[in-house]
């Protein structure tokens, strides 16, 4: 068997350094909606101690297939799909792949959605999106070739159903793109809003799709009955599929994600048998990580249901402290409701780079920041950023 293998003296230095630098910084990127506290060492650790981490594995095609000689972790990954679409309230009605990230989920979403689409009529779809819902959504049409209408949104960033209802043909199947958190200010698309579009409409048929990128760790496992619905096709609106980021709230430490559809949905995409790989082949991409697979699965048994619920609880309560501190320092900030993201004046340069703090411009708020409280956040971690936000 191969040694374990070591860089150069030279490059192991390097490294080194890298690793120090940014571990010393980890709990200053507050742009961005990662969790800078995942406790994977001791997934880390098992992968060495059992030898995995010196083998390939690789996920391919539909994580369900029978008969699968090749060495896999789809059994895990089976696990953390059922977990999450339990949780969305798809009861067992679903299928679903642990995708390579956000913009994957959106392509699988986007792709399934023409295929449903294409089941029910013969015309070209079109794609309806916010024109603050992500931007992978809008080059996913461009991609795909799909006429995508930009439907407008409100102040506060949601989508805007009375101009997606002037805009929406009643003559042509319609693919909804419903963003459950908006990239900026985490404003969650109103179903109801837009099904009242769709009703007074009538396009000749209609597929949902949630974008729910960081938002769809949290929200399924909250208490309040008003964000638990929605996300949930069994008690709430219905929706056709779904893409939720793994290495947001979920907690990977690497580009992830999980796509989940409904069985109707998935059998309007099954015409693409791949004799090598025994079977037919719903996913885009062929293969994935079969770590990623284990790492999530390690994560949600740790967590369960309840360690979700905890942790949606505290980043929605460290959001909530942090908007306060800042208006108590004089800094305009606002929040959505349901969401962990905080948008406020832009701060001066300093500031944006010392925390790699995202920012954004806007006709009604001028120029914008914004923070996304997760997991890690503290009291103290809040204080201190508030206290340099106010010195602009
Ligand atoms: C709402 C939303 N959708 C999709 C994405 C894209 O995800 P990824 O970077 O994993 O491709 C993001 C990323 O920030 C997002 O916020």
């Amino acid at each position: 068997m191969k040694k374990s293998l070591f860089p150069d003296k030279k490059a192991f230095a390097e490294l080194q350094e890298a690793a120090e630098s940014i571990a010393s910084r980890k709990f200053n990127q507050m742009g961005y909606p990662f969790d800078q506290d995942t406790g994977f060492s001791g997934f880390y650790r098992w992968l060495a101690d059992t030898g995995l981490c010196d083998i390939t594995l690789i996920n391919v095609g539909d994580p369900y297939k029978k008969n699968w000689d090749m060495l896999n972790t789809d059994k895990f990954e089976r696990f953390c799909i059922d977990f999450m679409a339990d949780a969305c309230g798809f009861e067992g009605n679903h299928w679903g792949v642990l995708s390579n990230g956000g913009t994957d989920g959106n392509m699988h979403g986007i792709y399934f959605g023409r295929k449903a689409l294409a089941a029910k009529s013969p015309l070209p779809p079109i794609l309806y999106v916010s024109e603050e819902a992500h931007y992978s959504v809008k080059k996913l049409g461009d991609i795909q070739n799909i006429e995508t209408r930009i439907v407008g949104a409100k102040e506060m960033g949601s989508i805007d159903a009375e101009d997606l209802e002037r805009k929406l043909d009643p003559s042509r199947p319609a693919l909804v793109a419903v963003a459950v958190g908006g990239t900026f200010k985490g404003a969650i698309d109103s179903l109801a809003e837009i099904d009242l579009a769709i009703e007074s409409r009538k396009p000749v048929a209609v597929y949902r799709h949630l974008d729910a990128a960081l938002f769809g760790g949290y929200l399924p496992f909250m208490d309040d009955p008003a964000a638990k619905s929605i996300i949930d096709a069994k008690g709430g609106r219905a929706f056709d599929s779904i893409a939720i980021s793994g290495h947001k709230f979920l907690g990977l430490n690497e580009p992830a994600g999980i796509f989940i559809c409904s069985k109707d949905t998935l059998s309007c995409v099954h015409e693409n048998p791949v004799a090598y790989l025994n079977g037919v082949i719903p996913t885009i991409s062929c293969s994935r990580s079969g770590f990623d697979a284990l790492k999530l699965y390690w994560h949600l048994s740790v967590l369960g249901r309840n360690g979700l619920k905890k942790q949606a609880e505290h980043s929605l309560k460290m959001a909530r402290y942090l908007q306060a501190k800042l208006k108590e320092k004089g800094v305009r900030a606002w929040r959505n409701d349901f969401s962990n993201t905080v948008f406020f004046e832009r701060p001066g340069d300093e500031v944006v780079s010392k925390y790699a703090l995202a920012c954004n411009e806007y006709p009604v708020f001028g120029k914008l920041a914004h923070v996304v409280a997760m997991q890690y956040f503290t009291e103290e971690i809040a204080d201190a950023f508030a206290a340099d936000a106010a010195r602009r």
